[in-house]
């Protein structure tokens, strides 16, 4: 077909299921370090005497009758393949050497389905586009995993994840055993590929940078539009259209997690979908959202008066948590836990309840030795961000460059006899994504203002 050249995921209707011209083959979701990824772990594989590593992207799943879910592959197989289609498995056969055979196998062209679905890529174009030897069509799989594990000491699969996934395994390991008779050793053992891939994870490379950084702006943009909008009046659920509205708008394909847009009393619930309440004059608005781009999450909280004037008792809350940040911010450097910045942030919101009189101790250290603070402080400081929004990584990982932790302490004060009502329904969380880097950490999502004069500013403008 003659005309202008498609620009990347452009399709020509002409195209179904007839052969792909290379420019009309959907790119990688996210790319192009794909290679080095695999390599990082082949080289992992064989120091471990070598082995097939088994990695399904995941099905479709049914919402209802027919329509599906949004797909979105598993993080292990986006990270690894940027293959975007469900159905899909990545093998890699490697040596004790650390010489590698990867194959990519997924679904077959299929001319009625593209005309309701678009362009499925197909075995043909698959290896060559996404970082694999060769490409095989999915109803191939089992005998190409059965053929590749012969005399392999070692499955790495995701173990214990999936029903269906460990009793393929199951059904791989007895098919290779049956070749025993012929001389072919199966596999003695299964190792996890997920803790492997997750130490890779942990640590972004230039690309994930990249996009992460963007994803960050992205969304603390949406925060601004969303703080600039607020009035009394408006409801929950409009004040998220506009969320979404910059998300979408700049390119972003998803929310990475369900937003949240809780004012009032809902600000004192941690995890408040966005409802149909309408925001009142005098309340506080807490946001905690963030898009998806190109597979990577950003995780952004902010929270500001719904008239634009914190009140004097919001106020002196929401200082507290500022400093919190603060004081969590400057404890986040390479080779501290997540524990360190959260203690950090705890000691200056303990101090925070003290001098407002929420708390009947007399010290901090009486306060956060019996863990009183929890009433008004009850979740963790951070967690790892990547393609997944609690991303790998847990509380005994060591930070390095590279990584990107969240910073997000909080108060939630609920009615209660024994607390002055102007502290009634304050649920204040200040949530921004941090990059460490080789001596500290570089915040990602300061594009949308923090300081409370900042953020009145902003809305009187
Ligand atoms: N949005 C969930 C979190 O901040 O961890
Ligand atoms: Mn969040
Ligand atoms: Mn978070």
């Amino acid at each position: 077909m003659n005309g202008p050249s498609p620009t990347p995921g452009e399709i020509f209707y002409n195209s179904l299921a007839s052969e792909l011209k290379p420019q009309e083959v959907p790119p990688p979701v996210h790319g192009p370090q794909h290679r080095a990824r695999q390599a990082r772990l082949a080289q992992w594989i064989a120091q471990q005497g070598g082995g097939i590593a088994v990695l399904a992207a995941g099905e479709e799943i049914i919402r209802n009758r027919d329509n599906p879910f949004p797909f979105r592959s598993h993080s292990d197989f986006l990270y690894l393949t940027g293959f975007p289609e469900p159905d899909a498995w990545w093998l890699m056969r490697v040596d004790d050497k650390g010489n590698t055979e990867t194959v990519l196998a997924c679904r077959p062209r299929d001319a009625e389905r593209e005309i309701w679905d678009g362009i499925r890529v197909g075995p043909q174009h698959a290896a060559q586009r996404f970082s694999a030897d060769r490409a095989i069509d999915l109803s191939s799989l089992d005998d190409t995993v059965i053929a590749l594990a012969g005399d392999m000491p070692a499955f790495y699969a995701h173990m214990g994840m999936d029903a269906a996934l460990d009793e393929r395994l199951r059904h791989w390991l007895s098919a290779v055993r049956a070749k025993g008779r012929a001389g072919v050793n199966a596999p003695d053992r299964i190792v996890d590929l997920g803790a492997a891939i997750a130490r890779q994870r942990l640590i972004k490379d230039s690309d994930e940078i990249k996009t992460m950084r963007r994803a960050a702006e992205i969304s603390a943009q949406a925060h601004v539009r969303a703080m600039a909008f607020t009035r009394p009046g408006h409801h929950e659920f409009e004040i998220e259209a506009e969320l979404l509205h910059e998300f979408r708008r700049q390119g972003a394909q998803s929310v990475a997690y369900g937003s949240i847009v809780a004012s009032g009393p809902h600000s004192c619930i941690l995890h408040h979908r966005a409802g149909s309440r309408p925001v009142r004059d005098g309340e506080l608005v807490l946001i905690d959202a963030g898009c998806e781009l190109d597979g990577y999450a950003s995780d952004i909280t902010r929270t500001y008066p719904a008239n634009g004037k914190f009140t004097p008792a919001q106020r002196a809350v929401y200082d507290v948590v500022v400093a919190a940040q603060q004081a969590a911010v400057h404890a986040t450097r390479p080779g501290v836990l997540l524990s360190d910045p959260h203690d950090a942030a705890v000691r200056v919101l303990a101090q925070g309840m003290l001098d407002l009189k929420l708390v009947a101790q007399s010290s901090i250290d009486a306060l956060i030795e019996s863990g009183d603070y929890k009433r008004f402080y009850m979740h963790r400081t951070g967690h790892f961000l990547g393609l997944d929004v609690h991303d790998v990584g847990d509380v005994k990982t060591p930070l390095a460059a590279g990584m990107i932790t969240t910073i997000e302490p909080g108060l939630y004060i609920r009615p209660a006899d024994d607390i002055p009502t102007e502290f009634w329904n304050i649920g204040i969380r200040i949530e921004d994504d941090a990059l460490l880097t080789a001596a500290d950490v570089e915040l990602l999502t300061r594009g949308v203002p923090v300081q409370a004069d900042a953020i009145e500013g902003l809305m009187r403008g």
